[in-house]
């Protein structure tokens, strides 16, 4: 696989595990898909992937690793690379632009990109097997190049390797999958998260303002042949000035993750964040709360190359000084609205968190932290509820430090930050200092509303509206889903078994809701004429996945 920052080649085998965990679920986006390893590795587990990147070489790398299956295309490429790899080399626009005008390869390597590149063009090839050629050549290429791994510089001195020949080697493509075909697309993550839907939801997203497209753009030359003008030092297309991601924009970067994320429509889905991007920590988990419970795994890890050693220009001088060498790395797991009416999904992310599942991942992570950071139970509803509970507050007792917060509303630190980042990031609350204290206020727009309605709302907050939200969401789960046990209600929605027995008696009584078997075998069903349902039928549990086979030598 190609050097790549951001990529996720020591986390692959952890997260896969990870995932294999749920054999409920067959089907994953990888919706950033970058080197598709993430892809690749899914796939290899048995899972049908659909990949998405928005980069023409992330797509031919996710078609190879993800969309092609190796019946379809192992003799074909075979042939193919063993009569590219006789071809001699012939000067042309690579040789050109990245051997003379820059020193990203050496001339003789240079010379046989262009005459490989030009046969692929020359042959009409399937578009899979083309793809598969063409991963073929960029990994070849990425072996001889003379970079720290990005190609915004190249290195003063040739690099070693850069003096080797280049080679074709065949990539690892990976045989079909039982769930069906896999998929490579190249859209923008939010048109594709509103098109693909799947069991899991894979996001990796650019988390600062280093272009995907700056830092590989001899790989998306290399990929759309279009021989494109180019300009400074490092021979960038020229359209790397234009075509932005908004996900590298500090301004924008939050608003298209949130409409990524909102978009999905998937049972669980999974974001790798990273501290050293745009958004905090407190921001991001505060955002995924709004579809359900949180769970994170954390864990440190040694920064990118260039970052160890610096980044040089191409005089050799210094041009990044190193700052720190290690960074952290969370992987949260966010069952959403469709994902708690799993019976049994949340319990499972529970017994994680506590390391009592049976599911060998977290032994993985020894050194690492697992845990549950959601609210009470992470639904929307409470997050909403708590910030409304702050806001009465800070409207009844005027500007409030976050200690004065905890103690009224029985909060931890930690929740309070996370729901006064949030307000603060909606402009609903300023944040000031006074002397050695930080305190908050409601923003004055806000604060005629929140004064008027804070005390009253405070005070009529009764247990009998918990009551009913509780009892509407048992309700209506178990119209969706008719037959569950207490048990299951109670993980479906995150209740405490006293709450949950206590709405269940009222949802008998009131006649809503029948009941069939006793105890603990008791079945709860909707007392209402059922309509018929085109709903798929249970997922057919997938075989129990042996892990040791998941770790991929790349
Ligand atoms: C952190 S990298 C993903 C790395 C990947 N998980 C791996 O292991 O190789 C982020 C990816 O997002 C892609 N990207 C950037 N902006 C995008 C957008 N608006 N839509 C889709 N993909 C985008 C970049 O091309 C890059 O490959």
């Amino acid at each position: 696989m190609i050097k790549y920052i951001g990529s996720k080649r020591t986390l692959v085998g952890d997260l896969v595990r990870l995932l294999g965990a749920f054999p409920e679920f067959k089907s994953a986006i990888d919706l950033f898909s970058g080197t598709s390893r993430v892809g690749h590795a899914l796939k290899g587990a048995g899972f049908q992937v659909f990949s998405n990147d928005y980069n023409a070489y992330a797509h031919s790398l996710a078609t190879c690793y993800v969309q092609a299956d190796l019946e379809e295309v192992e003799s074909n490429a075979r042939r193919l690379l063993t009569e590219l790899n006789g071809l001699p080399g012939k000067p042309g626009y690579f040789t050109e632009t990245f051997c003379i005008r820059s020193r990203f390869f050496q001339p003789h390597n240079g010379e046989r990109v262009d005459a490989i590149r030009e046969e692929i063009e020359r042959k009409s090839l399937d578009p899979v097997l083309k793809h598969v050629v063409l991963v073929s050549l960029m990994e070849a290429a990425d072996r001889v190049d003379s970079t720290c791994g990005l190609q915004m510089a190249y290195v003063k001195k040739w690099a070693k390797r850069s003096y080797n020949d280049i080679a074709l080697r065949f990539p690892k493509v990976l045989p079909r999958v039982k769930h069906g075909p896999c998929r490579a697309v190249q859209m923008d993550a939010r048109a594709a998260a509103r098109e693909l839907v799947a069991d899991i939801a894979y996001l990796d997203p650019p988390y600062n303002q280093h272009s995907y497209l700056g830092n590989y753009h001899i790989w998306e030359s290399l990929i759309l042949w279009d021989k494109p003008e180019v300009y400074g030092v490092a021979c960038k297309r020229i359209d790397v000035r234009e075509r932005k991601s908004d996900f590298n924009s500090k301004p924008r970067h939050t608003a298209a993750f949130r409409e990524t994320f909102r978009a999905l429509d998937c049972p669980l889905i999974v974001v790798s964040f990273n501290n050293e991007g745009y958004q905090t920590r407190e921001e991001m988990e505060s955002l995924l709360s709004e579809r359900g419970p949180v769970f994170v795994v954390s864990r440190d890890f040694k920064r990118y190359v260039g970052a160890q050693i610096g980044i040089y220009n191409p005089s050799g001088d210094r041009v990044g000084d190193v700052t720190h060498l290690r960074n952290k790395e969370f992987i949260y797991l966010v069952p959403t609205e469709r994902g708690v009416q799993i019976p049994g999904l949340v319990d499972k992310l529970h017994e994680i968190t506590r390391g009592t599942s049976h599911v060998p991942a977290p032994t993985l992570f020894e050194h690492d932290r697992v845990e549950n950071v959601s609210t009470s139970n992470g639904l929307i509803r409470d997050t909403d509820e708590l910030r409304q509970r702050i806001l009465n507050l800070l409207a009844v007792e005027g500007p409030s430090s976050v200690s004065q917060i905890q103690e009224a509303l029985d909060l931890s630190g930690y929740h309070v930050r996370l729901h006064l980042g949030a307000l603060a990031a909606d402009g609903v609350v300023l944040k000031s200092s006074y002397g050695k204290t930080t305190q908050y206020e409601v923003a004055a727009k806000r604060s005629t509303e929140a004064a008027h309605n804070g005390a009253s709302q405070e005070a009529r907050r009764s247990d009998q509206s918990a009551d009913d939200d509780r009892a509407r969401s048992v309700a209506e789960l178990i119209i969706a889903k008719p037959g569950l046990r207490a048990e299951q209600i109670r993980h479906a929605l995150a209740l405490a078994s006293a709450d949950c027995s206590e709405v269940l008696k009222q949802l008998l009584a009131t006649g809503q809701l029948t009941k069939t078997g006793q105890r603990r075998g008791t079945q709860y069903w909707p007392n209402v004429p059922m309509k018929a349902t085109d709903e798929d039928p249970p997922h057919e549990p997938k075989p129990a996945t042996d892990v040791e086979q998941l770790s991929i030598e790349f």
